[in-house]
């Protein structure tokens, strides 16, 4: 592949993830909103209580009004005037007792989803893995789940090496040898990404950190992940892999000629291979990530989940899901 011609398929491969990453966006602000009315139910049951301990009867029946269906509301407005001693107001209408139980249940049940709303939390994760080990399969599918913004070190400089910026200069020769690009290219790269506002939701770093003094940056800056997924692979495995590595430039998606083939003949037809995606480069970022990953394992082994990343992207996808669902 001449350079022109890889030059081309980065970009176009940068414009497809630059939409799904846009998706990212707009899935984690509509979560936000999720927990924003969330937090405004949990504020309803709060102020009930502390309305309760007031003995304010008359701000009290407002509470409640928010908070239970009508049919519970003279139920609960009885029992807050009994513990305030407070003469209770003339029932509106006479609620059935199946009435008053249903209203009561609702009223439990907007307290537990406001808890919940409370204990979550941004997520914030690493994945990290040999060349080729299931990093961007995964983070695919965890972002349709999850809806975390992707963050892509390997993308990212893809990026600036398609438009040429002088980051990008510098570190194509090092993508072209399959050797680490400098920190003073790449730490400045990702911990600007990481600031933009749609990772304050939470955010999955891809490939990074891969060096001790990567993740020495990463907390300097105070940022800290949850969670450190690392996908074990072996490494006769990964030569397969990265060799029959094809990317679609017009959807992002990643295939592979033998384990996951185009849809159709269209599809086959406008696929791309990665310019470092030969067995001898590929042998290189090998060698590279086994001299620098256990530097940074050491670093995160109190967060660190190992899998097994030789099965069906699938199964490896269902151990991954189970870990985030329970951050
Ligand atoms: P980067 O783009 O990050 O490459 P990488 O780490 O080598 O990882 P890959 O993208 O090759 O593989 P992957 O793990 O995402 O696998 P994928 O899901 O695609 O980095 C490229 C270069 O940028 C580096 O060499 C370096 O120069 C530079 N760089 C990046 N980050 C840097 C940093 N932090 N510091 C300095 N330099 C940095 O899958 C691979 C294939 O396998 C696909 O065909 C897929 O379909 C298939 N596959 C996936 N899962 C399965 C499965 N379960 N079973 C069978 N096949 C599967």
């Amino acid at each position: 592949m001449t350079i022109m011609s890889a030059l081309t398929a980065s970009s176009l491969f940068t414009s497809s993830t630059l939409r799904a990453s846009k998706t990212t966006t707009t899935s984690s602000t509509s979560n936000k909103n999720k927990n924003k009315k969330n937090s405004s139910s949990f504020v309803v049951c709060r102020s009930q209580k502390q309305q309760q301990q007031k003995t304010s009867l008359a701000s009290s029946e407002k509470s409640i009004s928010l908070l239970a269906p009508s049919s519970s509301k003279n139920e609960c407005i009885q029992q807050i005037a009994a513990k305030s001693k407070a003469p209770p107001p003339p029932a509106a209408t006479g609620p059935t007792p199946t009435q008053i139980a249903a209203g009561v249940f609702a009223a439990a049940a907007i307290g537990v989803t406001a808890r919940k709303a409370m204990k979550k939390k941004a997520k914030k994760i690493v994945i990290a893995g040999a060349p080729a080990s299931g990093k961007g399969t995964q983070c695919e599918l965890i972002v349709k789940k999850f809806g975390i913004t992707h963050i892509s070190a390997g993308d990212l400089l893809r990026a600036a090496v398609a438009q040429g910026t002088d980051d990008g200069l510098k570190a194509k020769e090092f993508m072209d040898r399959g050797d680490l690009v400098p920190d003073e290219v790449v730490v400045n790269m990702v911990k600007s990404r990481l600031n933009e506002p749609d990772c304050a939701g939470g955010w999955l770093l891809d490939g990074y950190p891969r060096s001790a003094s990567q993740a020495e940056a990463l907390s300097s800056y105070g940022i800290e992940p949850d969670l450190f997924l690392l996908l074990d692979v072996p490494d006769e495995e990964l030569l397969e892999r990265v060799v029959g590595r094809r990317l679609d430039p017009v959807t992002g998606q990643i295939y592979h000629l033998k384990f996951f083939p185009p849809p159709d003949e269209t599809v086959a037809k406008r696929l791309t291979q990665r310019s470092d995606d030969t067995e001898e480069k590929a042998q290189n970022r090998l060698k590279v990530h086994h001299a620098n990953v256990n530097a940074v394992l050491s670093k995160y082994k109190n967060i660190m989940k190992t899998i097994d990343g030789n099965r069906q992207k699938t199964t490896v996808f269902k151990e991954i899901e189970g870990l985030i669902k329970s951050m």
